[in-house]
């Protein structure tokens, strides 16, 4: 049955039941422009070890440059009986230049071919979702800046802990993308190594220089052990276990994001052009996007899963459970890239209520640390002070009223180290900036965690 690439000891046609179940081409497709890459390296490094002359090599280069453009312009029929697209490409070469084409396949398999156009493809997504990221961040960058003195409840537990800046607030997400990004760059070292040689698994026979054609395809290096390279995706999931991070980082600011656009906060707006209306409740304005992303966090988690369970059963070395990496892999980088695409715009559409923000870091006692603090700094231990504060706000509940409300001679009831300096002490400001230490909430810190950031988003 000839017109299968392995069709040679098969006497009868595939079912086109089977064909339709064991094609990955409706997917695959996708991987067209890695599959033809490769192709372009491979028939240079197969020319190197003298396996095909020099004059076929640009003979089948040409033709692989046309097939690029064909598929680029969409003039290229993609059919599911012929499987996948490393099938496709090999046929529309021996159709362009007979003969010669079937020598491309000399000393490669599909195994080790679409481990390469997996490697070459997470290569070219990691690069891109950094530069989205980037982006992400210097939107954050931005927002904080402009922000930079507001001040906000900082919360542990949902409950108001401690006032802190809003610069602050979002620059703890810069951070966690930071290491993000940083994940994708390890994972690019591990992924950006070349699987070409291992043929199906146990190496090929023909004396290829693997290190030129790593060098050809721009690649970092290759891979030690061919029934390794040919069946392992630990790539694959450290690239979905890095979006699944990013992307939970994500949702916890959508999260507050959505908390704080409730009439129960009301500490932000987000603009019209950003957010959706209810069909039935004409008052209604929803946080759609951060829904959306937040929602899409889910998705992550189960391509991450849906990974690890397809290789956990499998023995060495390939087998066709690995077909099943494509889609979530695919999944991920498009939603991963849209999901911080959306975000950076977004972000500039959000309107914070500076007196709301402020007036909900003014009740509440989140000052309480404060004024331990003071007592401490008089001469008292931290835990008798810790006692001392919490007999003030027992005090103070009881009257309904906030710290700044009870006069000198009340608070000294407390405690006689209470002196008039006390009422500066607890201002959220000075608060603050009682907290100049690095990686604190003190202005001067958290301008310099802004230099620090602009300077590293400057690579
Ligand atoms: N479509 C296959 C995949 O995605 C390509 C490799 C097929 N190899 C094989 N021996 N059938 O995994």
């Amino acid at each position: 049955m000839k017109e299968k690439l392995w069709g040679g000891r098969f006497k009868s046609f595939t079912d086109k039941n089977v064909d339709e179940f064991n094609a990955s081409i409706g997917f695959d497709k996708r991987l067209w422009r890695e599959d033809i890459e490769g192709s372009l390296g491979y028939c240079r490094a197969l020319g190197k070890a003298g396996i095909i002359s020099e004059d076929k090599v640009e003979v089948i280069s040409d033709a692989l440059k046309e097939i690029y453009r064909e598929i680029e312009k969409g003039d290229f029929s993609f059919d599911e009986g012929m499987e996948d697209i490393h099938t496709h490409i090999e046929k529309a070469l021996i159709d362009k230049v007979g003969d010669i084409g079937e020598t491309i396949h000399t000393g490669r398999s599909r195994n080790d071919q679409v481990a390469l156009d997996t490697r070459l493809f997470l290569r070219a997504s990691i690069i891109e979702i950094d530069r989205v990221a980037r982006e992400f961040q210097l939107s954050l960058v931005e927002v904080a800046e402009k922000h930079l003195d507001w001040i906000i409840p900082g919360y542990t537990h949902l409950q108001r802990a401690q006032p802190v800046l809003l610069s602050h607030h979002l620059l703890a997400y810069y951070e966690m993308l930071k290491r993000d990004r940083q994940r994708y760059e390890e994972v690019l070292q591990r992924t950006n190594i070349l699987p070409l040689g291992s043929a199906a698994l146990a190496g090929t026979t023909f004396g290829l220089d693997r290190e030129f054609l790593s060098r050809e395809l721009k690649m970092d290096g290759i891979t030690s052990n061919s029934m390794d390279a040919v069946s392992d995706r630990d790539f694959v999931a450290e690239f979905i276990f890095t979006s699944a991070l990013l992307m939970m980082h994500l949702s916890r600011l959508c999260e507050e994001l959505i908390l704080w656009s409730t009439e129960e906060f009301n500490f932000i707006e987000i603009s019209d052009s950003f957010a959706t209306g209810s069909s039935i409740m004409p008052q209604k304005k929803n946080p759609d996007i951060p829904e959306l992303i937040r929602g899409k966090t889910g998705r992550i988690y189960g391509n991450l899963i849906s990974v690890l369970t397809m290789m956990k059963g499998i023995p060495l070395t390939y087998n066709k459970d690995m077909q099943e990496d494509k889609e979530p892999i695919f999944d991920t980088v498009d939603t991963v890239k849209n999901s911080l695409g959306i975000f950076t715009l977004l972000l500039k559409e959000i309107q914070f209520k500076r007196n709301n923000l402020y007036g909900a870091v003014e009740k509440g006692y989140l000052v309480a640390t404060d004024l331990a603090d003071y007592l401490v700094r008089k001469g008292m231990t931290f835990r008798k002070a810790h006692y001392v504060v919490g007999d003030i706000i027992l005090a103070a509940q009881k009257k309904g009223v906030e710290f700044n409300d009870m006069n000198l001679n009340e608070m000294k009831s407390f405690s006689a180290l209470i002196e008039d300096d006390i009422y500066e002490a607890i201002k959220p400001f000075s608060c603050i900036n009682n907290r100049n230490i690095p990686g604190g909430t003190g202005i001067e810190m958290v301008k310099a965690a802004l230099n620090k950031a602009r300077e590293d988003l400057k690579l």
